[in-house]
């Protein structure tokens, strides 16, 4: 694919503002070059601002786990934790495809739990779709749950439930055969029915092979430029995270300090007596005298 570099977004969306983004529109998003936005989204305030902004997709990662729950990493995340985001998500997302992680252990125990977690996510959770880590040792999974009605996003590369086995967060494919193990994880989950592709922390060329490979679209987090799409962690693109971001994203705002500043006013007023003012507080038509206290 002849993608050019850098540069912004082609304007509009896949799908017509009145109605929701749906597969058939992020295929047809890859056909047009236009690229795909999706970003990462927790809760219901937060999914209302992106979804008001033009999202096209809002995934409720299991990223949930070290950005929302405190947790070091994402394997502690359960379903109920997911399932209770991924519900206040979809009260906001009158428009964008709301695709929900599959977190640990809720598929990699067989296909029968598979299928029940996921149709939980469509069913209890009003999620549009699902994502699942792994490459093509996941291609019958995928194939169970299309049969299940369930639309499959695929994730390759740098998988963070695989974190113990990868040594860390580690950019993956960086060895000529590592690289042609993702273009064939890829193809493979092309082939068992995968509607789209995240691409996770490879170097720019295997996200460019691996997204000329398919035919699906590829959303790109640190896979370089020539992916359909990217996606980012809100809190990275935010600068809410605990930690700086990592080199793949780019921050756009410093709400973390915002934040730290606003309360810290709120601190001072309270300490000082100046918050409430006198345009802060209610007034009753008639004066209230002391308390009688029992017995007076
Ligand atoms: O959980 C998540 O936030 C993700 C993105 C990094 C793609 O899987």
């Amino acid at each position: 694919m002849n993608r050019p570099p850098a540069g912004p977004g082609l304007p509009g969306s896949p799908a017509p503002s009145d109605r929701k983004v749906t597969v058939p529109d992020l295929r047809a998003a890859r056909t047009s070059g236009r690229r795909i936005v999706m970003l990462t989204a927790y809760d219901y305030p937060t999914a209302r601002i992106l979804e008001a902004a033009g999202v096209d997709i809002l995934l409720v990662g299991d990223s949930l786990g070290n950005n929302v729950l405190g947790y070091e990493n994402t394997l502690p995340v359960t379903m109920d934790e997911m399932l209770h985001h991924t519900r206040a998500v979809t009260r906001a997302a009158r428009r964008a495809l709301v695709v929900s992680d599959m977190p640990y252990l809720s598929f990699q125990t067989g296909r029968r739990d598979a299928i029940r977690n996921a149709g939980r996510f469509l069913k209890e959770g009003g999620a549009g779709a699902v994502k699942i880590e792994g490459g093509r040792k996941r291609a019958s999974l995928v194939q169970a749950l299309l049969d299940a009605e369930i639309p499959v996003m695929g994730h390759i590369g740098l998988t963070p439930q695989s974190v113990h086995l990868m040594g860390g967060y580690r950019v993956q494919g960086k060895k000529i055969d590592q690289a042609r193990a993702l273009v064939e994880d890829a193809v493979a989950l092309e082939e068992a029915g995968a509607f789209s592709l995240v691409l996770e922390g490879m170097p720019e060329s295997v996200g460019r092979a691996v997204t000329d490979a398919v035919g699906i679209p590829t959303i790109g987090i640190g896979a370089g430029r020539f992916c359909d799409g990217q996606v980012l962690v809100i809190h990275d693109l935010l600068g809410l995270g605990e930690t700086p971001p990592p080199k793949f994203a780019r921050r756009y705002a410093d709400i973390g300090r915002e934040i730290g500043t606003a309360v810290r006013r709120f601190i001072g007023d309270v300490r000082e007596g100046s918050f409430p003012s006198e345009a802060e507080v209610y007034t009753a038509p008639e004066a209230v005298g002391p308390a009688r206290r029992a017995g007076q």
